[in-house]
């Protein structure tokens, strides 16, 4: 079997799906169900109706476009990654899984192999944690590690739920029925940027995933007391900024003194009540993200910042409100999809890193119902969540090279 990806037109799909977007170029910016989103989508599925695939979507907005093995009632092999992007994001996050995932299918295609179990390509809905606070709200719902019931009731910032913003969307069925079968997939295999230094820097165009590290997010809400910012004297003042200042400070030195550098915390909403400028603020709404690759040591760290947030209510006389959103267990991909990718590899010759994501990815949830792998290609100097996020064609089609042959092990 001999493959060939097309780069010149995996890169030409990139930059036109860059182009569906909220933000001024070379930014992207797609929340999801917005009809930046909307369009997208709509583009990406029209994409995979010419490749002849068939195309279906779940009540959540996971689309699913297959192509019918010789044996269609057989277990599946997937791939695919997601197309939301967050506020000033760049273009290669997930779309090099959803478009380098359809043209390994098509190169597949081209050279007449014929697979016996279907391959399917998802494109997961709502990976990002922009809208509705929790990451991966489509795998998480098509693994069951979130019930129908709990999704439903998740809001946005606007205080709209996951249920009236999909409908809205036109996405009406039951969330119940989101939940894959068991044994739906044997195998599953997401192609991503890399979103951190290593490949880049040891100039290593290919990264085998080992595990993906434990993530987990907080809603910290803070009340002091607000009034006239020349009129209350410091002494009298229960500032609830100055209170989540003292706390986002006690967030990075909790991930520092784990000593650990795979320990790492941040704070990346910080919305400030009133917000006038001569108005002491009373009320700060912050978002915290913890991860590390060891579970243990992320709930200490997390321990730790509960304890610095009841030492500094009772010091500032606030009140400081922890809601937990998800605190996820670290995974390890399977054996049998890192052999195929590696074996790829080997027999072209291409150097790889055994590495860990630090990132999250929808294949953290798949692995709970599928033996599951990833495959990272580098972005340079690391860089990723940002506009000057950058993956070199030639990596991306190397990238999608592999995939599609390990797909062709994996559905043979
Ligand atoms: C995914 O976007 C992550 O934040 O790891
Ligand atoms: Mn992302
Ligand atoms: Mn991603």
């Amino acid at each position: 079997m001999k493959l060939e990806i097309d780069q010149q037109r995996l890169n030409s799909e990139i930059e036109t799906l860059a182009a569906i977007s909220d933000a001024e170029p070379p930014a992207v910016t797609r929340i999801v169900f917005t009809p930046a989103d909307l369009k997208a989508r709509a583009w990406v599925i029209s994409r995979c109706q010419e490749a002849r695939l068939a195309v279906r979507q779940d009540a959540i907005g996971n689309i699913f476009a297959r192509w019918s093995g010789a044996d269609p009632a057989a277990p599946a092999v997937g791939t695919g990654s997601h197309i939301d992007a967050i506020p000033n994001a760049g273009k290669y996050d997930g779309v090099v899984g959803v478009l380098g995932g359809l043209e390994a299918i098509r190169a597949l295609q081209r050279s007449g192999f014929r697979p016996k179990s279907s391959i399917e390509l998802l494109v997961f809905a709502t990976e990002e944690p922009t809208r509705f606070g929790i990451g991966c709200l489509g795998s998480r719902l098509l693994s069951g590690a979130l019930s129908a019931d709990a999704a439903s009731k998740l809001k946005d910032c606007a205080g709209e739920t996951v249920d009236e913003v999909r409908r809205k969307a036109g996405f009406n069925a039951n969330l119940q029925d989101v939940k894959l079968p068991k044994g739906y997939y044997k195998g599953f295999v997401e192609l991503h940027i890399e979103q951190g230094p290593l490949l880049d820097s040891a100039q290593i165009a290919l990264g085998i995933v080992r595990s993906i590290a434990a993530p987990a997010s907080l809603r910290i809400s803070i009340e002091g007391a607000g009034g006239h910012a020349g009129g209350v004297l410091m002494p009298d003042r229960k500032d609830a900024l100055c209170a989540a200042a003292e706390l986002i400070l006690a967030v990075e030195h909790a991930a520092l003194s784990t000593g650990a550098t795979d320990t790492v915390a941040t704070v990346g909403v910080c919305d400030v009540f009133p917000g006038a400028v001569n108005s002491i603020p009373s009320r700060v709404r912050i978002t915290l993200d913890i991860r590390d690759t060891d579970l243990a040591r992320r709930d200490g760290a997390m321990q730790t910042i509960e304890r610095a947030s009841r030492d500094i209510a009772a010091k500032r006389q606030v009140s400081i409100q922890s809601e937990l959103l998800n605190a996820d267990a670290p995974e390890n991909c399977a054996p049998e999809v890192r052999a195929a990718l590696a074996e790829s590899c080997r027999e072209h010759g291409f150097p790889f890193l055994e590495i860990v994501s630090r990132a999250y990815h929808d294949s953290l949830f798949l692995s709970r119902i599928a033996p599951t792998g990833m495959l990272f290609i580098p972005c340079r100097s690391g860089y990723s969540h940002r506009p000057d996020e950058y993956a070199a064609p030639e990596n991306i089609a190397r990238g999608a090279l592999v995939l599609a042959e390990s797909l062709a092990k994996l559905s043979a």
